[in-house]
């Protein structure tokens, strides 16, 4: 891909085997985040400023905060990630940051840091899908490549995704109400758990009985997902324990088992329509272990499966980098402006 430098249009060329060092921003949601990849698979630096502690006792993320701790947080952050690098801004081929979707405010602050050192050093800027960002960190480290089945599992979003290749991505299907990773934070609060809950409750359904309780699958047709009925289900559950001690690890283990089976069961079918070989993991619920397991297990039919190591699951520069040296369908030029949804 040949890109314009920012300042005065000269070509660069970005992926296509050029031997690039490329440097990303993410900020979509509450992760300050800078990393410099070379070639879209070497992580050189990745540094990762996360807002929990901040958000934790509102039970979730609330967005101008979050913009406002960007704001503060973002210069150190890619200080670091130029002294962990060792490496100038001078030697960066082209600057990244992600466009959307996410919070409009936080976004903001990332993109005009990427575009701002682009006008500087007189680089291309290069504006990121978060969401390919996602499938992107299945490329770190490894020599996978498209075709796939890709599974997008994060707190904003819910996919089944057929990568034909690097710049034509078809969702097969999608969740049509709450994404897996905000189910999983709703199911954690209404058992009293600390925010984000994805993560304590997979830990707590590795103690349970995932055959305890018999709950719902959302009834939706084809590759869409459903899961406030399940959602709704726990909390009856939750309620019918009227104050006696909750049995919280077997529920943990029912609701992580249902959620589980349903993902994987789509992804399978998924492959079998196509006729792929491969699939992939994405997003901060990828970190799950029981997803991942049950992702693994279809190695048996033949299936050259991955998922990403855990610190490239949740939000993280790294990907957003490598995105920008695989995919060819980003945005790059200094008009881009951030947006919260994916435009249909
Ligand atoms: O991708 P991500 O960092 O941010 C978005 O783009 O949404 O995903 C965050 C989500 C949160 O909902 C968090 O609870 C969930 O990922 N998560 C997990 C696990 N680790 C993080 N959910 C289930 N099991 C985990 N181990
Ligand atoms: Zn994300």
């Amino acid at each position: 891909m040949i890109k314009k430098s920012l300042f005065t249009g000269k070509d660069v060329q970005i992926g296509d085997g050029a031997d690039n060092l490329i440097m990303a921003i993410e900020s979509s949601c509450d992760e300050t985040a800078c990393a410099i990849v070379k070639n879209g698979r070497e992580v050189i630096s990745n540094v990762v400023a996360s807002q929990i502690k901040t958000h934790e006792k509102y039970g979730g993320v609330i967005p101008e905060i979050a913009a406002r701790e960007h704001l503060e947080t973002i210069n150190p952050v890619i200080m670091e990630a130029f002294e962990q690098a060792n490496i100038n801004p001078e030697q960066i081929d082209a600057f990244v940051g992600t466009a959307g979707p996410g919070l409009v405010g936080c976004l903001l602050v990332g993109l005009n840091a990427a575009k701002t050192l682009a006008l500087i050093y007189d680089k291309p800027f290069i504006g990121i899908n978060h969401l390919y960002g996602h499938i992107s960190a299945n490329y770190i480290d490894t020599d996978i490549k498209p075709p796939f089945i890709a599974l997008l599992v994060s707190g904003g979003h819910t996919q089944i995704l057929n990568v034909i290749s690097n710049s034509d991505v078809v969702i097969m299907g999608e969740t049509v109400d709450d994404a897996v990773g905000e189910a999983y934070d709703k199911v954690a609060r209404l058992m009293g758990l600390p925010y984000p809950g994805g993560a304590t409750l997979d830990k707590l359904a590795k103690n349970g009985n995932p055959l305890a309780f018999k709950l719902p699958e959302g009834k939706v047709d084809g590759y869409n997902f459903s899961f406030s009925g399940l959602k709704t289900a726990v909390l009856r559950l939750v309620k019918s324990f009227d104050g006696q001690e909750l049995p919280i690890n077997d529920i943990c283990a029912s609701f992580q088992e249902c959620v589980s089976s349903t993902l994987v069961k789509k992804v399978k079918l998924a492959l079998k329509e196509t006729g792929y070989k491969q699939a992939v993991i994405a997003g901060g619920v990828a970190a799950n272990s029981e997803i991942r397991k049950k992702m693994f297990e279809l190695e048996a039919d033949g299936i050259r499966v991955h998922a990403p190591e855990m610190k490239y699951c949740t939000d993280n520069a790294a990907m957003t980098a490598s995105c920008a040296y695989f995919f060819s369908n980003s945005y790059d030029d200094a008009d881009t402006e951030v947006f919260s949804r994916v435009k249909k």
